[in-house]
């Protein structure tokens, strides 16, 4: 069985667990420790640069999370969650997803994990800028919505991190579209079985 190193509060590797119960394929999960001040070594063995999710695969060690989600993908049956008729709106919507994952991982490091006397507001604000313009391009564009695909199950992973780690952002608050729409993906198994947790 493939065993997926990760920890529950990553929006990367729900992202990746989403696609796995989506695409029927099993995953072992092993909870990795986390630091971003401290570099775990036996990650490191693994990967280069120390960060999770990895992937262990007959073919070795495959990261990060978007070449995990494309590996797991393809063990699937069937046209996968990067097929569809605009390849490149699934890829736009992926990479928006992963943006927004990437700010508001920073924005939560910067100002839940460094020393307060140390924190950089305007590097965070520049963060949650980031993250505004993105939901905005969304909540304007929700035709690519429609479907499930690979930027879909990133979005609702992403959406669902900032309410688990920067609920004082209230996204919703001009966007009821995008909230209506996660209101769906809520409920379904994939996010069901993959809620984040604090560790
Ligand atoms: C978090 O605690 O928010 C977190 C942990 C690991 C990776 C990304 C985010």
């Amino acid at each position: 069985m493939l065993t997926l190193l990760q920890t529950p509060a990553s929006p990367f590797a729900r992202k990746v667990r989403m696609v796995a119960i989506v695409r029927g394929v099993p995953l072992a999960l092993e909870e990795a420790k986390v630091d971003p001040a401290k570099r775990n070594a036996s990650l490191g063995a693994l990967n280069p640069l120390a960060k999770i999710p990895v992937l262990i695969a007959p073919e070795g060690p495959i990261y990060d999370s978007r070449a995990i989600c494309r590996y797991i993908d393809a063990k699937g049956e069937g046209a996968g969650l990067y097929a569809g008729p605009d390849v490149w709106a699934i890829l736009r919507l992926e990479a928006l997803a992963d943006g927004i994952m990437d700010a508001a991982v920073i924005a939560r490091y910067e100002l839940a994990i460094r020393p307060g006397n140390l924190v950089w507001q305007d590097w965070a604000a520049a963060q949650f800028a980031r993250i505004e313009a993105a939901l905005d391009c969304l909540e304007a564009r929700t035709e690519d919505l429609q479907t499930l695909h690979m930027g879909t199950i990133g979005l609702a992973a992403a959406l669902e991190y900032l309410d688990f780690r920067h609920p004082k952002l209230h996204w919703r608050k001009r966007r009821p579209v995008l909230a209506k729409w996660l209101e769906g993906e809520a409920a379904t198994e994939r996010m069901q079985c993959t809620r984040y947790s604090a560790f």
